[in-house]
């Protein structure tokens, strides 16, 4: 995930850079007055907050953002929320003799993704990536199911979406849902044209204040084309409950505040505008970074990348170097992510050791996150790609 604002673990120092590697005083500057009438709106109101039915404001939004990708949208309290919400409605944790589940994801990823199958009774089964596009490898998932599989949590990372088709046949012959992780991409879509959801069970966003589309604070949604699903996923959010103080199953307090529904509003309307602008600071990146030794992020012909993250692979042990390199010259930078999930300390009881995931083990050591948000000016990127080119 790439929470950290502003931090590159080579630059701690108080002065500020002269490319972030994120920040939100410019975008403020755009949407402040929109953003204040829309807060004003809602504490004058006095309704705060959602539950199996929407208030005004988070119900506004879904609707909004509903139209925007052609689904149900359930707004949640944050996107690791939403993935235990799936996970508990669609009743994955534990079968009948009390045996865990098996979920298949990727261990290249935040580590929400697999803390909530945990979480929710279930074990993780780690497959690797495909090293070009940091994405899970369909093939190893398909060759990972089991009798005790009940799901396949696939992560669109950084911005891009696999190829949902190829994972919902796999999903459709094994009798498994797939729950995607589109945390890190809202907007996108696959090489098949297909938006998040549309060949899922459902898909988990994330509207943390550094996402795309991000709130003032944590909020999250569940994005589906089944309205019955719809449903259960607002009495998920509400403890489980059908009527009021009536209880049918065990979920949570995962509603999304008033507020953040109406902040999101408002920044939904720019979320179109906003992806293309990291899409050109994307293809600007990549032209200058061509015929330099790092790679630059592998876009999958025919998909819409929204670029979360802007990641490069650098080689030969220097990644380190350079992201000290670009400390020095004031430019931020981040390593998404340094420690595969599958040897976390928390997970050792899952018996996975290093080495088992050569492609996302050598991920870790090789990636590094430029800055990339739609405020950026020409002269900023301009010296991200200068300073890269430098260090070689
Ligand atoms: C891939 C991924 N999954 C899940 C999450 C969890 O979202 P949140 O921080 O809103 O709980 C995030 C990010 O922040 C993420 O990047």
């Amino acid at each position: 995930m790439s929470r950290a604002p502003t931090v590159s673990a080579a630059s701690s120092a108080a002065t500020p850079k002269a490319v972030p590697l994120f920040e939100l005083a410019t975008q403020w500057q755009l949407i402040r007055n929109d953003v204040e009438a829309a807060v004003k709106e809602v504490l004058d109101s006095q309704h705060y907050t959602s539950g199996a039915t929407s208030g005004p404001f988070v119900g506004r939004f879904e609707e909004n953002m509903g139209k925007l990708l052609g689904a149900e949208v359930v707004a949640l309290s944050s996107g690791t929320d939403a993935i235990l919400a799936a996970l508990m409605a669609l009743n994955i944790g534990r079968d009948a003799a009390d045996r865990r589940h098996e979920v298949i994801t990727t261990p290249f990823t935040f580590f929400a993704t697999a803390g909530c199958i945990v979480r929710a009774g279930a074990r993780p089964v780690f497959v690797d990536i495909d090293p070009a596009t940091f994405l899970m490898n369909i093939k190893a998932a398909a060759a990972a199911v089991t009798k005790q599989t009940r799901a396949i949590i696939p992560v669109h990372l950084y911005g891009q979406m696999l190829d949902t088709e190829a994972l919902a046949k796999i999903a459709a012959t094994q009798g498994l849902d797939v729950i995607e992780d589109a945390a890190q991409s809202i907007g996108a879509r696959d090489i098949h044209g297909k938006q998040i959801g549309e060949n899922a069970r459902c898909a988990c966003l994330s509207f943390y204040p550094t996402k795309n589309l991000g709130a003032a604070g944590d909020a999250g949604a569940l994005v589906t084309r089944d309205q019955a699903l719809a449903t259960r996923f607002k009495q998920t959010r509400q403890h489980g409950e059908t009527s009021r103080y009536h209880h049918e199953f065990v979920g949570g307090n995962f509603r999304m505040d008033a507020l953040q529904a109406a902040v999101l509003n408002v920044k939904l309307k720019w979320l179109g505008q906003w992806n293309e602008r990291r899409r050109a600071i994307a293809a600007y990146y990549t032209s200058r970074l061509a015929g330099s030794p790092v790679t630059p992020p592998v876009e999958l012909a025919g998909g819409y990348h929204v670029y979360h993250q802007y990641v490069i692979r650098v080689p030969d042990g220097k990644r380190d170097a350079l992201r000290d390199h670009l400390g020095r010259q004031g430019v931020g930078c981040n390593i998404y992510y340094p420690k595969s999930l599958h040897v976390q300390a928390c997970f050792a009881d899952l018996g996975y050791r290093q080495g088992q995931f050569p492609h996302a083990e050598k991920a870790c050591e090789e990636v590094l996150a430029l800055p990339i948000f739609p405020e950026l000016t020409p002269s900023q990127i301009e010296r991200v790609a200068d300073a890269v080119l430098k260090f070689f």
